[in-house]
Order: C-alpha cells, then sequence, then structure tokens
C-alpha cells in the first residue's frame, strides 16, 4: 500500500465517531493521539520538530540557505463527525513529498516547512487559532485565555497537555523566527466543481471571506401551559424568523452561501418556553462589501423581530476577509500540472483555509483534488487515492519550483 494512503487511513481510525466519521476537535484527547502520530513520522523522515506557543507543528527540512523558507501544510483536526481527508491530505502529502525528496537526494537552495497548524476548524477554541498566532494576528496571551468549546479548559491548559504527550521529541520556540517566502497548501475541494466535471486538478485563484455572527436571543423561560400566548417572550420566535431571513438574505446576492449549522436551545424541554436560544450564521462569499451588506440585513431582520417578541440580543462577529493568491504561486501549480498532464481548472475556494490567514505574510497559493458528489464535514467525504497521489505530484512540483534560487 502506499504510504500517503497509509498515513491517511491511520489518522482515519484515531478520533472515530459512533455516529461515523471522525470527530478529533483541536487539542482534545483524539487530537494529541493524532498530533503524536504525525510528530512520529516526521521525526521518521528525518524532520527537526517545532512547536511554537499556537500548538503548531513545524517539521523541517534544511536547505543551502537559512532563509527565507517555503512552507506548506494544513490542519489534522476536525469538524465533529467530519472526514477523513479535510486537513489530513495537505499534511500527509506534504510529509510524503518530503520523503520523496529524501529518497531522491534533493538538496534545494530554501528550507522547507511543514506545518500543522491548530484549531483550523475552530470547534474547540478559535476558527485559525494556530495560523493566526503564527502570522502574529493575535499573541499567546490573547490565545491562553481562549476557552474550549466542547471541554471547558484553557488554551494554555491544553497546551500544556500537548507538550506533556511529545515531550522529549519537539523543540519549543515561542513563535518561527524565519521569514517565509510562498506558502502552498493541498486538500481537497471540499465542493462538487471537479467531480461532476472530470477534472484531476483545481488551481486556486482565491478564497472566500467568510462572516461568523452568534446571536443570543434572551427571552423569558416559562411555562407552556399556563403563560398566555400574548405574554411571552419567546427567544425561539426571532431565532426561527432569523434562520429563514439568512436562507432569504443570502439568495439576493450573487454567489453568496449561508448557513445556520449551529441552534442551541435552552433548556430545550417540551413543556418549557425556552429563556435562551443561541444561533450561529455562516456566511461566504467573495466580496467583502457584499458580506458586510447581507451581516447588516440579517442583523436587522433579527432585531425587528426581537423588538416584536419582546426579547434582547447580544452579538459576536468574527469575520475574515477574501483572499486573492498569488500569480506567481498559481503559475508554479499549473505549470506544474501541465508537466504531469493532469487536467486543471482555476477555481476559488469557497471553503475557509489557514492559507488565507498566512496570505497576510506571505505569497500563498493552493491546490485541490476532486470530492466525490462534493461532500465533506461528513462520514461520507471521500476523494479516491488516485487522486490524492495526483495532488501529492503536483504539490512536490510546484515546492521544488519555489525551493530552488532561480
Ligand atoms: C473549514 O473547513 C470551513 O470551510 O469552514
Ligand atoms: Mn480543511
Ligand atoms: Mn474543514
Amino acid at each position: 500500500m502506499n504510504r500517503l494512503r497509509e498515513d491517511i487511513e491511520a489518522l482515519g481510525k484515531i478520533g472515530k465517531d459512533n455516529r461515523g466519521g471522525n470527530s478529533r476537535p483541536a487539542l482534545t484527547y483524539q487530537d494529541l493521539e493524532a498530533r503524536k502520530y504525525v510528530v512520529d513520522i516526521m521525526k521518521d523522515a528525518g524532520l527537526r520538530v517545532l512547536v511554537d506557543k499556537g500548538a503548531n507543528i513545524i517539521g523541517i527540512r534544511e536547505g543551502k540557505l537559512k532563509e527565507p523558507f517555503v512552507s506548506t501544510g494544513s490542519h489534522i483536526d476536525t469538524v465533529m463527525n467530519g472526514g477523513m481527508f479535510d486537513g489530513v491530505l495537505g499534511v500527509m502529502g506534504g510529509l510524503e513529498t518530503i520523503r520523496q525528496m529524501n529518497e531522491e537526494r534533493i538538496r534545494t537552495d530554501f528550507p522547507l516547512a511543514l506545518i500543522v497548524f491548530t484549531d483550523e476548524e475552530g470547534n474547540s477554541f478559535m476558527p485559525f487559532a494556530g495560523s493566526k498566532f503564527f502570522t502574529g494576528e493575535i499573541n499567546e496571551e490573547e490565545l491562553g485565555k481562549l476557552r474550549g468549546k466542547y471541554e471547558d479548559i484553557s488554551f494554555r491548559e491544553a497546551f500544556k497537555r500537548f507538550i506533556e504527550k511529545v515531550e522529549g521529541e519537539v523543540e519549543l520556540i515561542d513563535r518561527f523566527p524565519f521569514k517565509v517566502k510562498t506558502h502552498m497548501e493541498l486538500h481537497v475541494e471540499q465542493g462538487p466543481i471537479l467531480d461532476a466535471k472530470k477534472i484531476q486538478i483545481g488551481i486556486v485563484n482565491g478564497i472566500v471571506g467568510v462572516e461568523r455572527l452568534w446571536i443570543n436571543f434572551l427571552g423569558k423561560q416559562s411555562h407552556a401551559g399556563s403563560t398566555p400566548m400574548n405574554m411571552r417572550a419567546d427567544p425561539l420566535i426571532p431565532a426561527s424568523e432569523t434562520v429563514l431571513k439568512v436562507r432569504q438574505t443570502v439568495g439576493e446576492f450573487n454567489e453568496m452561501v449561508g448557513t445556520v449549522g449551529f441552534l442551541e436551545i435552552s433548556p430545550n424541554v417540551v413543556n418549557v418556553i425556552s429563556g435562551k436560544v443561541r444561533l450561529g450564521i455562516d456566511i461566504r462569499s467573495l466580496s467583502e462589501k457584499d458580506i458586510e451588506d447581507a451581516t447588516a440585513k440579517i442583523m436587522k431582520g433579527a432585531e425587528e423581530s426581537s423588538l416584536m417578541e419582546g426579547v434582547r440580543m447580544e452579538t459576536e462577529r468574527l469575520v475574515e476577509k477574501p483572499v486573492p493568491c498569488s500569480p506567481k504561486v498559481i503559475e508554479d501549480i499549473k505549470s506544474s500540472a501541465e508537466e504531469l498532464g493532469y487536467s486543471h481548472l482555476i477555481m476559488p475556494s469557497r471553503a475557509i483555509h489557514d492559507t488565507q490567514v498566512m496570505a497576510s505574510i506571505t505569497d500563498v497559493g493552493m491546490i485541490f483534488v476532486p470530492s466525490k458528489d462534493g461532500i465533506s464535514h461528513a462520514p461520507q467525504e471521500w476523494t479516491d487515492w488516485e487522486d490524492c497521489d495526483r495532488g501529492q505530484r503536483v504539490l512536490k512540483l510546484a515546492l521544488l519550483k519555489e525551493l530552488q534560487n532561480k
């Protein structure tokens, strides 16, 4: 069996969810087991393994020069009940590339860093916690204070737990101190385009922006029988209207998508009028202005519905801007796909990735391979092994173009 498949399948066995798929939110015990696996195989491949204060794992392959670095990588945390390729392919594809370069005794001018970013999915502490620390967008103190979503521990405590697990195997650093000239990520498309068009490689020209809008609707918890209809402040009413408002609003913009994937009703009991409802809304588009306009419209609707019902609202917003990929990296990937004779398509990414955070410090690009029926963030997520191999070969060629000082 080939090594890439073996590694992807090995991680697929860690953090199995009894509903199917994998549940491995960042820095949970399941994720720590997966991290340990990756640290071990990085060491086997001869890498120096660093861990920064963002819990990012950074495997170093030396070059003739000390810097700047070329970097690649992705994440190994999963969403709850997710699939086995999202993120993992980029990490294992990078590692397989390094093994092949070692076997072929390739010496590069620039050093290569293989990075496993922390909490890309944000199911534990914060989306992009690791990449935001890597690029300097957040500091150790801000990160340390974040609290877990599934486990009530701080990032600092979870970090300590991780370090205990890999003690003696890794070198601890504060933050990666070297300049990075290019960052590339191999990933499954997570959408239906390549599979439907039977195209082997996607070359990403830009990554969508996303708005995560969290709304708490606060009403008056009370008896479902004895509270007259005109004396209720039921937070589920404006929350429900907001769910529908999201669907209606995104339809008014070009190529926008919007989802309410999180809804928590308290106390969630059949004969009780809820006291609190929490909604998590995810809106995406390649236009920053459209995201702003749609969010304003959804908020206005939510406020009007709340006022009608006598419900109070609290909101939190987290916005990631859309980013273009660098023309130079797009060209590296395109020419690599052409040299290998693979069909390809230039396309945007409608999923978000650490690469968009890395874009604030370096030139970036992404390689996509097909996702069967476009399914991802689900146990049915699947990419054929030949497609994984094709993506890895393109990654290797494209990285080599950046690793030599031309
Ligand atoms: C991450 O995979 C996202 O697109 O939400
Ligand atoms: Mn991913
Ligand atoms: Mn994901």
